[in-house]
């Protein structure tokens, strides 16, 4: 069977209902059938009554005259024809068709002064019988004269029909208004399951509140419940799993920073060989991109853990930070023959925390520095519009492509492997965005294609 929930309710409701109706259709039609029966039998007795009333003896023999009432009776608009049938015992026909089907076994029957009834076919119709016995006395004999009318069907079938199929009708017409009623029921009841559906597929992967749905029916509750522990626990695990990576970065801190100097100090020995002058100079360029990775990684951590609610305590303007920012790239800019202007308004005010602001420009402004060629263009600009502050760091380099613009902002994601780098920074970016609830958005800096537009906007506070 289907795994819809509406079509199984719909089984559940339509088999039951439908075996009903044919068993009470059943009972309908035959308790129908015994009405129209009966009423049939008392109009062939008072017909075959009022015959046998009119028989009379006249000199010494039995005769009867037929009264227009006893065929009247019989009047419908259906048609039916009537037949009949007026015979002594010694085989005398004092009335009607000769060749009546009058039944012998019914007419002895009938003697006992109870009528008899029974089906019979009679000019190729069948027809409903009714035997009855009158007895008449003269000096002393007595004569059974049979009155035998009979009368084909059809206004007791029309009867049957009328009787029966109304009722039919008015039982099928309660089952579909069942079927209707049942499915605009469940339409509106499941409302309240689809929008836990849409709940849970708004979500942001990263979102671990639990889900809140209003007006949900008591059924339903436990499944949400279910949801929301679920979702509390995994809350836990990448809380853990952030802090894991955190300390992690943490403890790797000082030991690389350790190594960086004690490869330093080796360095400066004067007596060195110069194949290891070059080794000494190798590892340390490797440990300085590992310190770099770890500073990273710790940044990350931190900016994944950033709440909005704690960070709403703290306001920062964010002018003053890009200023700091592009000073700070002032003297690499320039050895790569870069021209790095900032356009920076008043201060800026924004809700957040200053030293995860300050990595996110500076995140944004190495890239458009380090991979615009020599010569190139880097503008910074902070603007605020009413409620909105927004920041633009446009360059003039080679840009991204579209198709990897989408996976940018993934954690170890890097679209030139000929230069350094870790992959992380757009993904720490897009990580302090959000804990600030801001957007970040790229697109090219030109029409066609080339240099790079990183946008972001935050709310004014
Ligand atoms: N301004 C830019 N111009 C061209 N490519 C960029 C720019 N900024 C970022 N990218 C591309 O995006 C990738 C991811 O950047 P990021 O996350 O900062 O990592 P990283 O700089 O360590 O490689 C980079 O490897 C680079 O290919
Ligand atoms: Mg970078």
């Amino acid at each position: 069977m289907t795994n819809s929930l509406r079509v199984r309710l719909l089984w559940w409701l339509l088999v039951p209902l439908a075996l009903y109706v044919f068993v009470s259709g059943k009972a309908a039609y035959d308790n129908a059938r015994h009405t129209a029966d009966l009423l049939q039998e008392n109009t062939l007795l008072a017909s075959a009554r009022m015959i046998a009333g009119e028989v009379e003896w006249s000199d010494g023999m039995l005769r009867v005259d037929i009264p227009p009432a006893a065929l009247e009776v019989f009047a419908s608009p259906h048609g039916d024809q009537v037949y009949y049938n007026v015979s002594v015992d010694d085989g005398r026909l004092l009335a009607g068709l000769p060749d009546f089907p009058s039944n012998r076994a019914a007419a002895e029957a009938a003697t006992h002064d109870t009528p008899i009834y029974y089906d019979a076919a009679l000019h190729g119709a069948s027809i409903r019988v009714i035997g009855y016995v009158r007895r008449m006395y003269d000096n002393g004999s007595i004569r059974h004269v049979l009155v035998s009318v009979g009368k084909t069907q059809a206004s007791r079938d029309a009867m049957v029909r009328q009787l029966w199929r109304g009722q039919l009708v008015r039982q099928i017409e309660i089952v579909l208004l069942a079927v209707a009623l049942a499915c605009i029921g469940l339409t509106f009841e499941l409302r309240p399951l689809l929008k836990i559906k849409d709940e849970v597929m708004d979500r942001d992967p990263m979102q671990l509140e639990p889900l809140r749905v209003e007006r949900l029916h008591a059924e339903l509750r436990p499944i949400v419940d279910a949801i929301n522990q679920c979702i509390a626990r995994l809350g836990v695990q990448v809380a853990a799993q952030r802090r894991f990576i955190a300390d992690a970065a943490h403890q790797l801190r000082t030991p690389l920073t350790v190594l960086e100097t004690q490869v330093q100090y080796a360095r400066q020995h004067r007596a060195l060989e110069p194949s290891l002058t070059e080794a000494l100079a190798a590892m340390q360029r490797s440990t300085r991109s590992m310190v770099g990775l770890t500073n990273k990684l710790l940044l990350l951590a931190q900016a994944e853990a950033a709440d909005y609610t704690q960070l709403a305590t703290q306001k920062a303007d964010l002018s003053g930070i890009a200023k700091e920012v592009v000073e700070d790239l002032a003297l690499v800019a320039e050895k790569r023959g870069i021209d790095l202007g900032a356009e920076l308004g008043d201060a800026a005010w924004i809700i957040g925390h200053e030293g995860l602001l300050a990595a996110l420009v500076f995140n944004v402004t190495e890239n458009a520095v380090r991979y615009t060629q020599s010569g190139g263009h880097v503008t910074v600009a902070v603007a605020q519009d009413g409620e909105r502050v927004t920041l633009a760091v446009t360059d003039d380099g080679p840009g991204i492509p579209a198709e990897a613009r989408s996976r940018v902002f993934e954690p170890f994601y890097r679209a030139s492997a000929d230069t350094e780098g870790t992959g992380l920074g757009l993904a720490i970016a897009r990580e302090i965005v959000q804990a600030h609830r801001g957007e970040i958005a790229i697109s090219a800096s030109d029409p066609s294609g080339r240099g790079l537009v990183v946008a972001v906007r935050f709310a004014a506070a």
